[in-house]
């Protein structure tokens, strides 16, 4: 996009004009595109919108803190601990269609409860091109695209980026001085660890894929992949000390790929998987196992569900 000031101006006059006086509110994920809807819509209407990032508990080790961070020049940022009854709703739930079922769900109810609460008329999206073209065909069922307008009565919809690009959108980002802070990190799935656990979703599996996932993505850092992180398999036996233990399996993953619809596993060599298998290992010990996923994609998928 060659007018990116332009489409900013354009952007932010239509938002104050469709808004007007009303309230409006955004899902925010601290993904590139929601974020990028938001200082959006934050340019244009100010305080009356209320971005709203909702702590599911199944994010990255650090990340609801950064989001407190970057987006603490927001006045009416909302961020909803909804840890607790997230992981509530998937206690026993074992199915992976089910379990993305239940979290999107939850999702929707906690943002209901904050767009009643703050009376907005506007829901705000981080929409983009590619999401209208996949959400027609897709084969998991995405959380994020869809859902919330269907239950919210709104008055409006607000999509300030439905015809970009990524690209497109990071040039934005970039404009609005988003770029660096929110692109640091990788993608991450709306349903965020819950897709890199096997079977239920408990707290101890939870912490497991937390702080893996965290050793990888700072051991694969220099290997530049789309997506590095870790999973939790299942259990294997193990010896710690001079005890057996049935400890987690613990997969690492590091894939490259454009546009994530095809995915290569990366290769690398074996001092740093090694130092990712001891780190993993010592830091937990219920962790017996640490395996490297070579497959790409297709066979395999990016996430394990
Ligand atoms: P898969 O696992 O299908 O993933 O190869 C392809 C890309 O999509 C991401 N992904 C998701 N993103 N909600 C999302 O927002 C989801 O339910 C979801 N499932 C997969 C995945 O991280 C990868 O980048």
């Amino acid at each position: 996009m060659v007018q990116t000031e332009e489409f900013i101006d354009e952007k932010v006059a239509e938002i104050s004009e469709q808004v007007g006086d009303a309230n409006a509110v955004i899902a925010l994920s601290g993904g590139v595109d929601s974020s990028t809807a938001a200082a959006l819509a934050y340019e244009a209407v100010g305080d009356q919108l209320t971005p709203v990032y909702v702590d599911t508990g199944l994010m990255r080790k650090g990340e609801t803190d950064e989001i407190r961070e970057t987006f603490s020049y927001m006045d009416s940022l909302r961020i909803v601990d909804a840890k607790d009854r997230f992981l509530d709703a998937l206690s026993g739930v074992t199915d992976p269609e089910k379990k993305r079922h239940v979290i999107g769900e939850q999702f929707i109810r906690e943002f209901e409860t904050v767009a009643e609460e703050t009376d907005a008329d506007y829901l705000v999206q981080g929409t983009i091109y590619p999401d209208r073209i996949e959400s027609e065909g897709t084969i998991k069922s995405h959380h994020n695209v869809g859902g919330l307008p269907e239950v919210v009565d709104f008055e409006g919809i607000v999509e300030p980026m439905r015809d970009l690009y990524k690209d497109e959108v990071r040039e934005v980002a970039r404009a609005l001085d988003l770029e660096e802070i929110i692109s640091e990190r990788m993608p991450f799935p709306g349903p965020g660890l819950a897709v890199r656990i096997l079977g239920e979703v408990t707290d101890e599996k939870l912490e497991v894929a937390r702080e893996a996932t965290h050793v990888v993505e700072e051991e694969l850092d220099e290997y530049d992949p789309w997506q590095a992180f870790a999973a939790v398999l299942g259990k294997a036996t193990g010896v710690k000390g001079d005890n057996r233990v049935h400890g987690w399996v613990v997969s690492v993953r590091s894939v490259e790929s454009r546009d994530g619809m095809t995915a290569r596993a990366q290769e690398i060599d074996w001092e740093t998987l090694q130092r990712i298998q001891s780190r993993i290992t010592g830091q937990n010990d219920n962790v017996s196992r640490v395996v490297y996923d070579v497959t790409h994609k297709p066979p395999a998928t990016i996430e394990y569900e």
